[in-house]
This record gives C-alpha cells, sequence and structure tokens, in this order.
C-alpha cells in the first residue's frame, strides 16, 4: 500500500525541534524516516520493534540475509546492545578506545549481540553492528525517538547510495513515511565496517574512517580480499551482492590514467560509432580531453580523494538521469580512503574496461 511521503526541510547543524519532533513520532509508531548522516542518508526504523524493521526489508527491496546497523546517539546507548560476556579478549577495550577515537563518527563496529537485539536486525547472526553517526539532526531524530535507529542507506537495494534528499524521493517515495532534509551529506561514502569479534579485527567494508587511521588505534588489522568472499556463507552479508549500479552499466577501466584514459577514449569512440549515447565518470584532471559530444560528470581532483567521495553517487546517478546507454569510468589510487572509492566503484560496475 503506497503512503504519502512528507519531506520536512532541518537545518543541518542547529535541527529546528519541531521536525524531528514529528519524524520521531513517526519513529516510535512503527514507521519509516529517512535521516541525513554524515555518511549518506540512512532509512530509519525503531530497531528495537521487529515489526518496524521487517519493513525497512520491503521498502529497500533488501534481502532477508542483510542485517541492518543500529545508530545510537551515546555510548550508554551502544554498549547496552553488547554482550561483552561472549566478547573476545580485549574485544571491549578496543571498542571503547575506537568509540572515544572515531565516534560520533564514520566508523561501525561489529560486537557480539545482547538478547534485546530483534534477530531481524542481525538477520539471524549472534552479532550486532553499531555506530554513532557525525551529524545534529540524526543525533537529535535518535535521542527524540528514545531507541537505537535501525538504517540502512536510504536507496531501493543494489541503486548508488543516497546523499542528498532528491535520491531517496527518487528511490523511495510513496513506501516511506517521511524525510527529514538537510542538505548534501559530507563524506559521501559509507561507515567503515570493523568486526571486533575476530583477532585481529577485521575491516568487512571500507569506508568513511580508513584502514591506516584504524591501525593507530587497535595495531594490526586485517582487510578482506575479494577471495574471502567465495565459498560459504559471506562474513558480512553486505559484501555479496552486487551494489550501488546506477541503471546504465558502468565500465570500470583497469588501469590508472594515462594508460586507462586511453583505454576509455578508444572504447568511447567505438560505442559512439555504433550509435550509444556515451557518459563518463572522470576527475577534473581528465575532464578537458573528453570529446565534447559526451555527457561528462567529474567528481573532483584525484588529489583530493575526501571530494571524490562525496560527489561519487551523485555524480552516477546524475548520468543515469541524462539517459546515457553506458557510463564509462577510471579507477583511483587504492589508499586512505581511496579503498572505499575502489570498493564503490568495483560493485557499481557491469564490467571491466
Ligand atoms: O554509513 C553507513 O554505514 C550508512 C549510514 C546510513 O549510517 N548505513 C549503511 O547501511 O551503509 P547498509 O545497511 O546500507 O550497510 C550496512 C552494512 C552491510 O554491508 C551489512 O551487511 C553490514 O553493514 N552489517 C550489518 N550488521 C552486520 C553484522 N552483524 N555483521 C557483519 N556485517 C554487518
Ligand atoms: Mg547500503
Amino acid at each position: 500500500m503506497p503512503v504519502a511521503t512528507v519531506v520536512l526541510q532541518v537545518d543541518p547543524l542547529r535541527p529546528d525541534r519541531a521536525p524531528v519532533a514529528r519524524a520521531a513520532r513517526v519513529i516510535r509508531r512503527g514507521g519509516l524516516v529517512a535521516f541525513p548522516t554524515e555518511t549518506v542518508y540512512g532509512l530509519g526504523a525503531d530497531g528495537l520493534n521487529p515489526e518496524a524493521v521487517k519493513r525497512l526489508f520491503a521498502a529497500k527491496g533488501r534481502p532477508q540475509d542483510n542485517p541492518f546497523i543500529l545508530h545510537v546517539a551515546s555510548v550508554e546507548q551502544a554498549w547496552v546492545l553488547v554482550d561483552w560476556e561472549r566478547g573476545r579478549g580485549g574485544a571491549r577495550e578496543a571498542a571503547g578506545q575506537l568509540a572515544a577515537r572515531f565516534w560520533p563518527g564514520p566508523l561501525t563496529l561489529v560486537l557480539p549481540a545482547a538478547p534485546v537485539v530483534p534477530r531481524e536486525v542481525t538477520a539471524g547472526l549472534d552479532t550486532v553492528a553499531i555506530r554513532m553517526p557525525d551529524h545534529a539532526v540524526a543525533l537529535a531524530l535518535i535521542e527524540e525517538a528514545g531507541c537505537p535507529l535501525a538504517g540502512p542507506s536510504a536507496n531501493v537495494s543494489g541503486r548508488p547510495s543516497p546523499t542528498a534528499a532528491e535520491h531517496v524521493l527518487e528511490d523511495l517515495e510513496g513506501r516511506i513515511e517521511m524525510i527529514l532534509d538537510a542538505g548534501p551529506t559530507g563524506v559521501g561514502v559509507e561507515s567503515t565496517v570493523l568486526d571486533l569479534t575476530r583477532r585481529p579485527p577485521v575491516v568487512l567494508r571500507p569506508g568513511g574512517v580508513t584502514a591506516e587511521t584504524l591501525a593507530e588505534v587497535v595495531g594490526e588489522l586485517r582487510e578482506l580480499s575479494p577471495g574471502d568472499m567465495g565459498e560459504g556463507p559471506a562474513p558480512s552479508p553486505g559484501t555479496k551482492y552486487r551494489h550501488y549500479a546506477p541503471r546504465a552499466p558502468l565500465l570500470l577501466a583497469t588501469r590508472l590514467p594515462p594508460a586507462g584514459l586511453e583505454r576509455l577514449l578508444a572504447e568511447g569512440r567505438r560505442l559512439e560509432e555504433a550509435g550509444r549515447r556515451v557518459g563518463v565518470l572522470v576527475a577534473d584532471e581528465e575532464a578537458p580531453l573528453i570529446p565534447a559530444a559526451w555527457l561528462v560528470r567529474t567528481v573532483g581532483s584525484r588529489n583530493h580523494p575526501r571530494e571524490v567521495a562525496a560527489r561519487l553517487f551523485a555524480a552516477m546517478r546524475d548520468l543515469e538521469r541524462l539517459g546515457v546507454d553506458v557510463i564509462l569510468a577510471l579507477p583511483y589510487a587504492e589508499e586512505g580512503l581511496g579503498r572505499a572509492i575502489m570498493n564503490r566503484l568495483r560493485k557499481a560496475s557491469s564490467g571491466p574496461l
């Protein structure tokens, strides 16, 4: 049954009480509210209400075996969700240190779940993923609702994550009660998911906090290699699906420029001759070399990965809206935030270029 989706504007830094209070009432009644975080927009539901959480799967078309992150507004609220008795030695200390350093912020911690966490949230796993978002609107909403918010990214499953309220509307209008619109998000890629139930801790999804920075606090870390996702149950269920994909197929060059750019130009000319509308997703440095007839979206300078991360998903959605038949994209250096950028580009791509 379609519902009317109400969009309320909110100041991102000093959220007005009235819209936040209205949104919190929707959450307490078991409804769905899209809200801004520093990474991407999330789709919030009362994380302790199994019926509300079930609606998240339906609204997003999300596979049933993919669990949700619980968003909290304080460390106390986070640790109630954890069963420390089942934790690996040192997990509690590591969690405390990581929270002190990175919360609020784009880091999600996977820990043993306490019995209060509904199985709808964990998709049957015995662990729970928790994070405290660094956004005044998100924190105000969680506080006002009085419960942790289950919050997947507010896109239809498999689509690019939403970095603006328009993207949420594009995907979920008629399926959710409300959107709190506080303008574009800052980081642009999702949080880093770190599994503290294993030793050394494992980065299940690269994100807004880099592995290099995490290592300063936890020492040794393991990063998931593509090989870890082959056989058996995926360690982080969300990592096994095609993700972040715009409607037009995205082809990702295997080499950095200049070699990757040569390849992109050659393939673009071939596609153009075959009558296809070519879209390209490149950095500022390459934009002047792209033929004028092609549709170009830039994501900022290669020297500023923060800018690239912030603009990546919006650029994909822009190109699909322009009606291109194919998107040709270039890779980025795989260090720091570049790992998260390349992770999203690879998952969005339907093949190499
Ligand atoms: O930045 C973010 O993390 C955004 C904003 C809205 O907070 N949220 C987000 O949620 O990206 P979602 O549902 O799109 O992605 C959550 C990821 C998935 O890959 C999921 O499989 C993983 O976290 N995850 C959740 N619970 C887990 C658990 N107990 N163990 C392992 N992975 C888990
Ligand atoms: Mg997502």
